[in-house]
């Protein structure tokens, strides 16, 4: 059927522009029962709405986006988190860790949890090896330090959670050749303060990129890297609890990790110690790496870690 041109005119006066539709989408978002929702939802469909007008989205693309996330939901299971490799790879979870997480100049800030870390990881005793594999799992690293408040006393019976990669980079729950909670435990702080473990010195590695989040990283001519770190929780009852990681001073990748967690007071050094007694008594080679680092905590709740992957199949 043909409009004549004035009933043109009137259908196109009728059409709702898109202004109208994202209005008409956040009035009925603003309803919800739920008051965190109804803060969420209309901002999120704003934000939305004008990211499709503003880089003019083809049906064609949100179409494709549509296929991306459902590729990200059927590579993912208890030990593979496509949507929070996402969140990181594009900064996300760094930008809600640094506008949730401020503390005090000189406290232990936080940042990215990653996605191989597990609950539960074997309490050790001061001084216990987190290696089970010798040599196999890379050069021997001592790993001390104070868990202290921000006045410098310290913090006695924290729990300080540690875990890393071996040598090759991969984690345990990802790697069917190391025993199960390699290179993972928790060792609590003495009446001092301090507490020490032996563990390996850790190395730069790719995050996983046999799945889409990765190969985004790569259709946007990015690089996979993380630069060499280890991973730390520190929780004690009164302190906050912070989820971190402390990265080598002489890393390739400082500048360009692949998830952005890089905070300049999270940066160490390592000395490497020609001690050939202190390795005999640790049973480790020598030389062998030593690094210390103080934990300033910050008054507060403990709170618990977000989520925790499982024992898993090598999927990384
Ligand atoms: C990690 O350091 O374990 C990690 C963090 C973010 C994405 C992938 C891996
Ligand atoms: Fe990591």
């Amino acid at each position: 059927m043909r409009l004549t041109a004035e009933a043109a005119a009137t259908a196109t006066a009728d059409s709702a522009s898109s202004e109208d539709i994202t209005r008409s989408v956040v009035t009925a978002a603003a309803s919800s029962r739920d008051e965190r929702l109804r803060e969420v939802m209309p901002a999120l469909i704003r934000h939305l709405h004008d990211f499709a007008r503003e880089v003019r989205l083809q049906p064609g693309e949100l179409f494709a986006a549509s296929q991306f996330f459902t590729e990200c939901g059927q590579i993912s299971d208890h030990a593979r988190h496509e949507f929070l490799l996402l969140s990181d790879t594009l900064g996300l979870t760094m930008v809600v860790d640094t506008e949730s997480a401020a503390v005090a100049p000189g406290a232990f800030e936080s940042s990215v949890l990653g996605p191989f870390y597990r609950a539960g990881a074997p309490e050790v005793p001061s001084g216990a090896n987190l290696s089970r594999r010798g040599q196999l799992d890379g050069q021997p690293l001592h790993f001390s330090g104070r868990v202290l408040d921000l006045a410098g006393h310290p913090v006695s019976g924290a729990a300080v959670d540690i875990w890393g990669t071996d040598a090759t980079g991969r984690y345990e729950n990802v790697d069917p050749d190391q025993p199960d909670m390699n290179l993972r435990g928790r060792v609590s702080t003495g009446p001092d303060g301090t507490f020490d473990v032996w563990s390996v010195k850790p190395v730069s590695y790719p995050v996983p990129a046999d799945g889409p989040a990765g190969r985004l990283l790569y259709q946007m001519d990015r690089h996979n890297m993380r630069p060499a770190h280890v991973h730390v929780i520190v929780s004690a009852p009164g302190y906050r609890t912070v989820v971190s990681e402390l990265f080598t001073d002489d890393d390739p990748y400082l500048s360009s990790d692949a998830v952005f967690g890089v905070k300049s007071s999270l940066i160490v050094h390592y000395d490497q110690v020609f001690d050939e007694s202190a390795a005999e008594r640790a049973g480790v080679r020598s030389p062998f790496w030593s690094l210390t680092y103080e934990f300033l905590l910050t008054p507060g709740a403990t709170t618990p870690v977000a989520f925790s992957a499982g024992p898993g199949p090598a999927t990384a």
